[in-house]
């Protein structure tokens, strides 16, 4: 079996972390080795690096320095090798983020981290990205008063607009990679297209997607 790396994407607040636990579990079913992990993180090193991007003041190259270099770790201990032995990999955010919440929210050059990207990645891509995309309006209403925001949950509706109009370049960049979920739908509906994604890719057999699909 090849390895297959997918990634999740999408603002704050667009439920993206649910549907990858629901994914995770039905290609198991389907008998492929999963592996879950997210970004910034992913190992012990990235995992520190990610406390500091989250949480300290920094400029915004300082803030793509310190994912690209997280992302570089994650890459060579995790996402590789996991892919050489024919494993999925689902993560948890990937470099759409950074040109989203760097590029777009920030406003910091797409050059640069296009740059870093290439050093980074040597040419690694997702083979699926699935961007949950949500007005931010209503991704702040579902994030709620629930936990201690940090550095990016705190920013305005603005800079979260901005974030989901990279994105939107990017789904548009690259339509083949993308799939475009639209989350303001209730979750059994949004699970039935993240599945149905999977499905015509032919990683899933559709007798494993939810109902009214097969
Ligand atoms: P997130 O994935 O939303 O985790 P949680 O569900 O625990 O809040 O948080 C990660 C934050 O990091 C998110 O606000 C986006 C930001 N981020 C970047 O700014 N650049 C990146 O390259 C990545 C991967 C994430």
């Amino acid at each position: 079996m090849h390895g297959l790396f997918i990634t999740f994407e999408g603002i704050d607040g667009a439920g993206k972390s649910t549907h990858i636990a629901t994914v995770a579990e039905r290609l198991r079913a389907a008998g492929r080795e999963v592996v879950t992990t997210r970004e910034p993180g992913g190992t012990p090193l990235a995992e520190r690096l990610r406390e500091l991007v989250l949480h300290e003041p920094m400029d915004p190259l300082t803030e793509s320095l310190l994912v690209f270099a997280g992302r570089r770790d994650h890459l060579v201990q995790v996402i590789e090798p996991a892919l050489a032995r024919g494993a999925v990999v689902l993560c948890d955010r990937f470099t759409d983020a950074t040109f989203a919440y760097q590029g777009g929210g920030r406003g910091f050059n797409l050059h640069v981290l296009e740059v870093l990207e290439t050093w980074v990645q040597k040419g690694r891509q997702p083979d699926l990205t699935l961007w949950f995309d949500l007005d931010p309006a209503e991704a702040a209403r579902r994030r709620g008063a629930e936990r201690t925001p940090d550095r990016f949950e705190r920013e305005s509706l603005g800079f979260f607009e901005r974030v989901r109009a990279a994105y939107l370049a990017r789904a548009q960049a690259f339509p083949t990679r993308f799939v475009t979920i639209d989350s303001t739908r209730a979750q059994a509906r949004v699970a039935e297209d993240v599945a149905q994604a999977l499905v015509h890719r032919g990683w899933l057999p559709s007798t494993l997607a939810p109902r009214g699909l097969a």
